[in-house]
């Protein structure tokens, strides 16, 4: 089988490639990208490709899903903050790419499956339930997650056309990104542990009270392969399935911080909170929890602690310093 990740070459494609390596079912890996790095990174082996190329562009995604048993993470997006800024970019990629990637597999024999990556952005505003269900009407505040939640509507109905095997996650905020930061809007919800873990002073743009709902990077790589393995037929007509997730204040993500960097003998950076009213503004319109019952009947993994979360993140990417 070949799998094909789009915007494959982000935090999560990277992720996924690499515990797809140690299977046996799966001959080539294509991660297709706008940007893609000289070399391929650590831990992928010559199975795995990279291509360059925008997701908009049709014919370049038609050349992509070449082959009958494939299988699609479509990954690539504009994210928040990026959409808020660019409208027609956020259009363009989000809602023509998404396209693209549905009608080249439509275009198939084979129905393929296809793991779409959504976001906890189709939620938002002040009426919302304390915890949102997959029966919660989406409502969101940012073009991103419009575009989102267009994109599970199309999954939903290209599946029930029998033109794909779609699958959506619906993710959580996804912790702890490494390297430098991407247009998210919840990119404080990373950098608050990354940045003083390597020394370096946060600046936090949001206040210490402000909440977010996380999932550690691992078990979202683990929930979305996960769902590409799931049994279709099970999953019905509706194929969003919200992964699992906790929410914790900044405080609280400072103290679980400062309790590993003790234990670890990690000498922290400062942090220094200065709100900026923009990024204050998309984050409070999310959700703090999403109903994950159905994540976890299908045995999506659920984070242990937040704790647990940070050990990961300095074993798999070192502390930065
Ligand atoms: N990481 C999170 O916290 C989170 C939360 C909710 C949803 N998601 C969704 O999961 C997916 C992956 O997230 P991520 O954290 O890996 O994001 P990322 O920004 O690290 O990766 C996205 C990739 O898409 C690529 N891309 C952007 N425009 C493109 C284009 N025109 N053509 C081809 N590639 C393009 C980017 O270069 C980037 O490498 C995204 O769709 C995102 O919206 C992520």
């Amino acid at each position: 089988m070949k799998i094909v990740i789009t915007g494959g070459c982000g935090f999560l494609g990277v992720g996924i490639a690499r515990v797809l390596m140690g299977r046996g079912d799966i001959d080539a890996v294509t991660l297709f990208d706008r940007v893609v790095p000289d070399t391929l990174p650590d831990g992928l082996d010559n199975r795995v490709s990279l291509v360059a190329g925008d997701i908009s562009v049709r014919d370049q995604v038609f050349a992509l899903i070449d082959r009958d048993d494939i299988a699609v993470f479509h990954l690539a997006s504009v994210v928040s903050a990026g959409g808020e800024k660019d409208f027609d970019l956020a259009m363009r990629v989000n809602f023509d790419g998404g396209l693209n990637v549905l009608e080249a597999c439509r275009a198939r024999d084979s129905a393929p499956k296809v793991v779409f990556a959504s976001s906890l952005a189709v939620f938002g505003g002040d009426r919302l339930p304390e915890t949102v269900t997959g029966m919660t009407r989406v409502t969101p505040q940012t073009t991103y997650g419009m575009t989102k939640a267009v994109g599970e509507l199309m999954i939903n109905d290209y599946t029930r056309k029998g033109f794909i095997d779609g699958r959506t996650a619906r993710l959580p905020t996804v912790i702890i990104r490494p390297g430098p930061p991407n247009a998210a809007a919840s990119g404080f919800a990373s950098g608050v542990f990354r940045e003083p873990l390597a020394g370096g002073e946060y600046v936090l743009p949001v206040s210490m009270e402000t909440k977010m709902m996380v999932l550690g990077y691992r078990n979202a790589v683990a929930g979305l392969i996960g769902l590409m393995d799931a049994d279709g037929g099970a999953l019905g007509a509706d194929r969003v399935v919200a992964l699992p997730n906790n929410a914790y204040s900044v405080a609280e993500m400072i103290a679980a911080l400062e309790a590993v960097a003790a234990d670890k003998g990690i000498t922290l950076g400062s942090i220094t909170p200065k709100p900026d009213p923009a990024t204050e503004a998309i984050v409070t319109s999310w959700p703090l929890a999403m109903d994950d019952a159905r994540a976890r009947a299908l045995g999506l993994p659920a984070d242990e602690s937040l704790e647990r979360v940070i050990g990961d993140y300095i074993e798999d990417f070192g502390s930065g310093k």
